[in-house]
């Protein structure tokens, strides 16, 4: 408790002394992020529905595109079959609109957080072709809902392996039922369902050079194909450590000469080095080490993402500010994690937010 309370106003002294910094006397002087991204890209927020009211502020200042982080999932808009739940996404869709937001989707097909009964058929397993007509049901209810609303969806998250010795996710219940085509329907139903929305394939570790060439390698396969995919969205959940910006660099190329869109989908840094279980920094000096260098990662980044702005046509957070970020409970329980652009306490910028807005 001590070591948090202690970590807590060791952050409010370096935000403050960042503000000092910069000689911003108020939050009306603070400049506003998609403001200073107007001429290369909008700048986006994943949102849980409690976002709406707690970040309200920062969400109105600083972003101009904003995705549900789980409410337009499929276990979430469709938890019974037949029963569909917008409320929340609503709500969210409402805000953006109100807000001139963007609207990104996320997302119609992944092999985590879905309805149980979307596999099922009595006691048993729903064969290929009755879990195709539930995509399609569900992808034409959603997408018709949305229409002009959502300009992009991740049609199709994660299908991917991380395994060297497999090229997609064999233990996907999506390819258990279907086999590999179903990543080429759920894109042709979503076009369908809305001819006007950009549909993207979303993956992590899509700077990795193994997975990249997985991640091409379907790629091509679907546009050489006709399928209708439109982008590739880098997740970006991302640490101090790793990747380095070189290869964050090269995958943007990568995917760009696919002659793809390319968005930032999901960014955030880490403090923590992939593997590393620690439940905190305790040592403050480490922790300033450690923010520094994620101010630097994130100066560097964007600064390619700037460069690039010819392909890069979105580049969203995984969440709005450090006190409500998945972070917290992953890789591990329970950890706090400071990943993004604005603090835990107050909603301050961090030194990253300053190196992001100045170039
Ligand atoms: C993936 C998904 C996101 C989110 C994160 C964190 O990146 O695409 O929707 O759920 O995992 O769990």
């Amino acid at each position: 408790m001590k070591t948090k309370v202690f970590t807590l106003s060791f952050l409010i002294i370096l935000c403050a002394g960042a503000l000092l910094g910069q000689g911003i006397r108020s939050e009306e002087e603070l400049p506003s992020l998609w403001q200073a991204y107007t001429d290369y890209f909008p700048i986006g927020a994943a949102v849980r529905y409690q976002s709406l009211k707690n970040h309200r502020a920062l969400l109105e200042k600083h972003f101009n595109s904003i995705t549900a982080e789980n409410e337009m999932k499929f276990s979430t808009l469709q938890p019974g079959e037949g029963t569909f739940a917008f409320f929340r996404a609503d709500e969210i869709v409402n805000f953006a609109k109100k807000n001139n937001m963007l609207v990104r989707g996320h997302t119609l097909v992944w092999h985590r957080q879905y309805p149980g009964w979307l596999f099922r058929d009595g006691a048993g397993k729903a064969a290929g072709e009755l879990v195709l007509q539930r995509l399609e049901t569900h992808i034409n209810t959603v997408l018709s809902r949305y229409k002009g609303d959502v300009y992009c969806w991740d049609v199709v998250n994660e299908a991917v392996s991380d395994s060297m010795s497999e090229y997609l996710r064999r233990d996907s219940p999506w390819y258990q039922a279907v086999g590999e085509e179903y990543i080429a329907e759920a894109f042709r139903m979503a076009h369908r369902a809305d001819p006007e929305a950009k549909l993207f394939y979303n993956d992590y570790g899509a700077t990795r050079a193994d997975k990249m060439a997985k991640i091409c390698f379907l790629l091509e396969e679907l546009l050489a194909a006709g399928v209708p995919v439109h982008g590739m969205g880098m997740q970006g959940h991302w640490d101090v450590f790793s990747p380095p910006a070189t290869e964050i660099e090269t995958a943007i190329r990568r995917y760009a000469a696919l002659g793809l869109e390319v968005q930032i989908t999901e960014l955030d840094i880490s403090l923590f080095r992939w593997g590393d279980k620690r439940k905190f920094i305790t040592d403050p000096e480490e922790l300033t080490v450690r923010l520094e260098m994620q101010a630097k990662k994130y100066e560097e980044i964007f600064r390619i993402f700037r460069e690039y702005r010819d392909v890069i046509t979105g580049v969203t957070f995984w969440g709005v500010a450090d006190d409500l970020t998945w972070k917290d409970q992953e890789p591990v329980r329970g950890r706090k994690d400071l990943p993004l652009l604005f603090d835990d306490v107050e909603h301050q910028p961090k030194e990253a937010f300053w190196r992001v807005v100045n170039f």
